[in-house]
Order: C-alpha cells, then structure tokens, then sequence
C-alpha cells in the first residue's frame, strides 16, 4: 500500500528549476510566468503533484515529456495553470460594437440566404463568451431578419470546455442576464442552475485548441474573431504575433475585438484601428465594411 503523502505549504522552488518550468509552459503554451508568479506556479504543481502522490518537481517535469500518458497528465496541468475568469456580457461596450457591426454586415446583403455571421470567441473559457454573441445574434434577428449565424469557441483547457458544451450555470453567474433574457435563453434545472436552451446551443460549438499553433490550425474564415483576456498571459512580442496569425482567419472586411488594453503599438498591413475610446477592435481593410 502506497504510503499518504501529507504537504501543507508547496516545497520551494530554486531559481533554475523555476526557469526550467517557465520555459516549458511558454514554448508549449505561449503564456509567460513572470518571478511574481512562482508562487501560483509551486501552488498548481503541489496541487496536481498531490494527487499523484509525487513530492518531487524534478521527477513531475520528467513525467511530461514524452508519451500518451504525458500528454494526459499535461491537459490536467494546464487547467491548472490557466486563469477560467469570465462572464456572460462582461465587456458591454464590446458587444454594442459587435451588435452595430452585424447590423451593418447584413443590411449590405439583400438576399436572406446568402446572409451568415461566423463568430470566433478565442480563449473561452467555460462559454460564456459563446453564449453572449449567440444571444446577441439571435436577438438581433427581431431587427434585422432571419440570418445563419455560427459561434465557434476555442480554449486550451478541457474541463472548461466540458462545461462550456454543457451550457449550465449557476444563477450566481447569470450577473449580465436581463429577466427576459433568461427566461428566453435558458431553461431553468432547478436548484437554481439554467441551461442554455438547445436551439441556441445548437448554434455554437466548442473546439480544443492552442492559441500558440494557430498557423497550424485549419484555414476557416470568421466575420468577427473576439478574443479577450487572453493575451495578458503573453510577452508583448508573442502578443503581436499572435494577432498576426489571428488576422489570417479575418474574412475580409472582418473585425477583431480585443479587450481594452491587451495590446500597444500593434499594426498590420491589414487592418485598421475602429474609430472607438471604450473598445479595442480592428476591422480588416479588405471590401470597406466598417463598424461604427
Ligand atoms: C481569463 S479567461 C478569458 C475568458 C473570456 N475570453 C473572457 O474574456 O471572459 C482566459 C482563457 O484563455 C485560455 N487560454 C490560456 N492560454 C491559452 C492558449 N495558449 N490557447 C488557448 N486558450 C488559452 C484559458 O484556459 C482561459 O479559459
């Protein structure tokens, strides 16, 4: 019988060991742990290192390198090690842009068939993200017609995206949710848990992938990729670099809406900064649609 292993405080950690980790988890990950984050690091390792029974960091980095059984235990670390925060609507402003986006978008097309808004939410944590741009394409067909519309959700993090397809939250976290919205989108459980109604469920699907391999990632196309709170976890020359690649995926005359804040002094070729002080967007020069 194995013997309990009992550990209160996370063994600490030396400088080399934690570059070791540091490098590891930028090259596979793209985020950066800056020093001020050891802790958190020696926290999520003791965490997961518990569970296995292990006590050493050396032998734990060891057992990830290669193999299926690496590869698993990696998915588990890396939940462990992302930041999940998020909430249904929590940029308001960004949503009002995507909404006049839309508008505009489908008004430049007369023939209802032809009429279609794929969303891309990169980095979506447990869906909430997802959900709001349904909800707020499904709402805006009340003004603008029938249209298709698809939301694509991507994270790096399996268990968050379990829960995102489950589409199940807690009344807690429906902060962003008017009455009439959530008696329109969601279907009570009981116990005070919703689940977002299938029909809107139908419309989204939730993808695993890296934000890091994105140049590796199939060529779709996206009318509008959102992607906020996500690159704060990387150096700002990976930031770049990882919006250069974002942009590939940009229909033209696309937008990309970030959070405010996330990036300074980015440019390409082609795209231009939307004209907006609460939002931080980008619309792709291509065929001239612009949002307001
Ligand atoms: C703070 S949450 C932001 C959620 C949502 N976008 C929002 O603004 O509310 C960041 C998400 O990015 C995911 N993430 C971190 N690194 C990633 C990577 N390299 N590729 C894809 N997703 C990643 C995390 O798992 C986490 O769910």
């Amino acid at each position: 019988m194995q013997e309990a292993v009992v550990m209160h405080a996370a063994p600490e950690m030396a400088a080399a060991e934690f570059a070791r980790w540091q490098k590891l988890i930028e090259v596979r990950t793209g985020i950066h742990l800056p020093t001020h984050r050891k802790t958190f690091l020696q926290q999520a390792l003791l965490t997961r290192m518990r569970e296995l029974q292990q006590t050493d960091y050396n032998k734990y980095f060891v057992s990830l390198r290669d193999g299926a059984q690496a590869a698993i235990e990696w998915a588990c670390l890396v939940d462990l090690l992302t930041v999940h925060e998020t909430r249904f609507f929590r940029h308001p402003e960004s949503y009002d842009l995507v909404r006049s986006f839309c508008r505009n978008l489908l008004q430049r097309e007369p023939d209802s068939r032809q009429r279609s808004v794929q969303v891309w939410s990169v980095g979506c944590s447990t869906g909430e993200e997802v959900y709001s741009l349904a909800m707020l394409l499904q709402e805006l067909q009340q003004e603008t017609g029938p249209f298709y519309f698809g939301v694509t959700g991507t994270d790096i993090s399996y268990p968050a995206l379990a829960s995102a397809r489950e589409g199940i939250y807690h009344l807690r976290r429906l902060v962003g949710i008017s009455e009439e919205q959530r008696a329109t989108h969601f279907q009570a459980l009981g116990d005070d848990y919703f689940q977002v109604v299938s029909p809107l469920r139908q419309r989204t699907c939730f993808v695993q992938g890296n934000v890091n391999d994105i140049r590796l990632a199939k060529q779709q196309m996206f009318d509008i990729i959102y992607c906020q709170n996500l690159l704060i976890y990387f150096q700002n020359d990976k930031r770049r670099e990882l919006l250069n690649g974002l942009c590939e995926h940009l229909r033209p005359g696309g937008i990309l809406v970030l959070a405010p804040g996330e990036v300074l002094r980015w440019q390409h070729p082609e795209m231009m900064r939307i004209d907006n002080k609460q939002c931080l967007a980008y619309s792709h020069r291509g065929d001239g649609r612009v949002a307001e």
